[in-house]
């Protein structure tokens, strides 16, 4: 009886395990390890490290890591990649420490691993979700191959301030495409599998409003309205949480007079319970030590806040690692705390596979096969074809003819240093295209290139050092400007056509490369004049991670390609638009100003009661000493092909609850090639409880339109796409007239109106 009565027991467990969720199972095996967890091994998982032979950002670097993993202080490494390095690692983890936890591994993968796309700010540029997924995708494949399981990305702040040099990292200026473009990162990057071993855990960053640093300098205080802060600034975080995004990373500014790593507000009421993210946060490099300059007291006091505020792992600083065991015993943390964060991190390794198979990401046999590939390579190539700009193209001086000399000019033209960009931190520079390669690649031996150097990009010796940290210092040619520039005038007047290729160093933008000044910078903008000059076609290939102000460059060049860094496959990408292999349909995120004065400048702003347009012609809100607009708006970018958009009409002028309009234009190719374009759709809102702004992006269309071909466009709206954050913060539409615009950018727009009725 006894015996039958015990094994209904033990069946019933049985299958009370058998039927858990994945979920419950893994929650069940977590806290089964926590119960045999010390103290000192919960808080050791909170503790992120770098070995320093990765890209030290911070003040310092991790000591004595290896003898700290053995005692179980440490939850996971960051700053090393490939199979072996990384299997020591873990070896020393799961082999050496008492309880074998395996470790987390991360990396900064921000726009690709090895094979490297362009910066995030020129992959917006496409306005192509699914590429862009694809992008993540072939990282995570190759950063999951040289041993990493955790990325830092994406990086979706919104950034309106282009002296900012971080604006080359995220998606521009609008929270609608930066949301769409943060949801197919982290798609991209995790699949719908964390546990296999091609896919990453994606880090979104940095939260919150990294973006908006006063004065765009690097690091620098932010302080907005939460009404500002809910509907322009959150929407891309709160999207890449709502795609399931495993983790995130606090920002160094405060926000509300308190450093977002912090700050309870953000990282509890805000991440947790209104958004119910239930991964980990991580901060930034020593962000939690940096809150003792930041006036918040000392090491252990900031420690305890941090963690007090919802933050679970702390990058580099140790704090957690030194004083949460003195703040516990002193009453200013909880157990419960510490036990919460080490659960997330545990979590976040049973999620990955790290329990079942430590080194479930660790295959000699992978890199070779996965990384850098040929196919790797062609997708980037024609990324960086998609991310290309193309700003102004008079007498269709583009594409160029395969015949002939062009004379290529400047210091970005040969230059393998700087094609990847910034925060390419496994990326090989000599593998990468310069624009010389890619042209000869592209145009054979049918057309001569020859190349004249014509400027440097600075001739500044200290200047050169401070823009190329991670590299020797950015090469000077010892020539004096105007000898440089006579070398490339006199190559001019020998060629049938000129392309300059000038713009910033790679290290101009990304971290700590905030710039007061946003010229072409050293002796680039006289090279362009000389060479316009000689009345030779000129095309102008700008290289930047960052709108540049270069109100004079329309008046000398007749043809313009933002080419952003386009990554290892720069030149080729550049070549291929160049002489027309791919037309180019790249269209702006971020606005380009014509001076810094104008700055900041975006093209959702809100009116003043006394518009520019119209009006009292002294007391209106506008500059003495410029216009308004910006030199080229959101949504701008040229193509081959010309499109000619019709009236946009609606099947309805009233929208009711539960119902939706449908906008149509006719938009057709009067041009005389096939040309992909990006309809834009954008709404405004004319009478609200708060102000609205001028316009926002509410959806977009990319479509492809042979020479001659018409195409009929629709956009369906319904009550939700007009739905923003009241003076409350609740998300509501307001019952009223709308203004509906399309068009091929923000400024060039066919409008219709319509009423939505409660
Ligand atoms: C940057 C982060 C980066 C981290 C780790 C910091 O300095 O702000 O974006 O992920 O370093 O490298």
């Amino acid at each position: 009886m006894r015996r039958t009565f015990l094994t209904i027991v033990a069946l019933s467990s049985l299958f009370r395990v058998l039927a858990q969720t994945p979920e419950a199972k893994m929650k069940a095996f977590v806290a089964n390890l926590m119960t045999k967890m010390t103290l000192e091994e919960k808080i050791g998982q909170l503790n992120l490290v770098t070995p320093g032979w990765g890209v030290p950002t911070g003040s310092v670097v991790s000591k004595g890591v290896e003898d700290n993993i053995r005692k179980g202080n440490v939850g996971g490494l960051f700053g090393i990649f490939g199979p072996d390095k990384i299997r020591q690692a873990q070896a020393l983890a799961v082999n050496e420490s008492r309880l074998h936890i395996p470790l987390l591994f991360g990396l900064d993968v921000i726009h690709g691993h090895k094979t490297i796309f362009p910066i995030p700010l020129g992959l917006s540029c496409s306005w192509d979700t699914a590429l862009i997924e694809r992008s993540a995708r072939i990282a995570a494949t190759e950063a999951s191959a040289d041993g990493l399981c955790w990325v830092y990305s994406p990086m979706v702040d919104i950034a309106r301030d282009p002296r900012w040099g971080r604006i080359a990292e995220g998606a521009g200026e609008d929270p609608y495409l930066g949301s769409k473009i943060a949801r197919a990162m982290v798609k991209g990057y995790q699949g719908n599998d964390l546990s296999k071993d091609n896919t990453v855990m994606a880090c979104v960053k940095h939260f919150a409003l990294y973006g908006a640093a006063e004065a765009g300098r690097d690091y620098n205080t932010t302080d907005m309205s939460r009404i500002r802060m809910y509907n322009e600034y959150l929407p891309p975080y709160k999207a890449a949480v709502d795609a399931g995004v495993g983790s995130v990373m606090s920002s160094f500014n405060e926000i509300d007079g308190v450093p977002a790593t912090g700050n309870r507000w953000l990282l509890t009421n805000l991440l947790r319970d209104q958004w119910g993210f239930k991964g980990f946060v991580v901060s930034d490099y020593t962000s939690v030590n940096e809150m003792i300059a930041h006036g918040m007291g000392d090491l252990q006091a900031v420690s305890a806040r941090a963690l007090n505020a919802g933050l679970d792992m702390d990058m580099v600083g140790e704090g957690f690692l030194t004083t949460l065991q003195k703040s516990l015993k002193a009453g200013t943390v909880t157990l419960k705390q510490i036990d919460d964060a080490c659960r997330r991190i545990l979590e976040a390794k049973y999620k990955l596979g790290l329990f079942q198979d430590p080194y479930r990401y660790v295959n000699n046999a992978r890199p070779d096969k996965e990384i850098l590939t040929p196919e790797n390579r062609k997708a980037a190539r024609e990324i960086a074809a998609r991310s290309l700009v193309l700003l102004k193209n008079d007498n269709k001086i583009l594409p160029l003819k395969k015949a002939g000399t062009i004379v290529l000019v400047g210091p970005l033209a040969n230059n393998h240093t700087e094609m990847l960009g910034t925060w390419a931190v496994s990326g090989d520079n000599s593998k990468s295209i310069t624009i010389q390669e890619g042209m000869q690649n592209v145009a054979g031996n049918s057309v001569q290139i020859t190349y004249a150097k014509g400027a440097n990009i600075t001739d500044d010796t200290a200047f050169a050092k401070r823009i190329s940290p991670f590299n020797k210092p950015t090469e000077i040619d010892p020539r004096t400007p105007e000898s440089l520039i006579q070398e490339a005038v006199d190559a001019a007047g020998k060629a049938d056509a000129v392309v300059a290729v000038v713009g910033e160093a790679a290290e101009m933008s990304g971290e700590s490369a905030s710039r007061s000044d946003l010229d072409l910078p050293g002796s680039q903008r006289k090279l362009i004049e000389a060479l316009a000059k000689t009345g030779k076609p000129l095309v102008v290939v700008l290289l930047n991670g960052r709108p540049l102000a270069l109100p004079w460059l329309p008046e000398q060049a007749p043809a313009i390609v933002e080419a952003w860094f386009a990554g290892t496959e720069a030149g080729n990408a550049i070549a291929d638009v160049l002489f027309g292999n791919y037309n180019p349909s790249g269209k702006l995120t971020t606005s380009f100003p014509r001076n810094v004065g104008q700055i900041p400048i975006y093209y959702n702003r809100k009116n003043t009661g006394r518009p520019y347009e119209g009006g009292n012609p002294k007391f209106k809100s506008d500059y003495l000493d410029v216009v308004n607009e910006p030199l080229y708006p959101f949504g701008y970018g040229l193509s081959y092909s010309t499109f000619v958009y019709d009236t946009v009409t609606l099947n309805q002028n009233t929208l009711h609850e539960g119902q939706s309009i449908t906008a149509s234009v006719m938009v057709s190719n009067k041009g005389d090639v096939a040309g992909e374009e990006t309809v834009q759709l954008y709404i405004q809102d004319l009478v609200g409880s708060v102000t609205r702004p001028v316009k926002e992006l509410k959806g977009f269309q990319k479509i492809y339109l042979k020479a001659g071909d018409v195409k009929k466009v629709d956009f369906t709206i319904t009550v939700n796409d007009l739905k923003f954050y009241n003076s409350e913060l609740k998300y509501v539409a307001e019952p009223g007239d709308f203004k509906l615009y399309i068009g091929t950018n923000s400024r060039d727009v066919k409008e219709a109106a319509f009423r939505l009725v409660k």
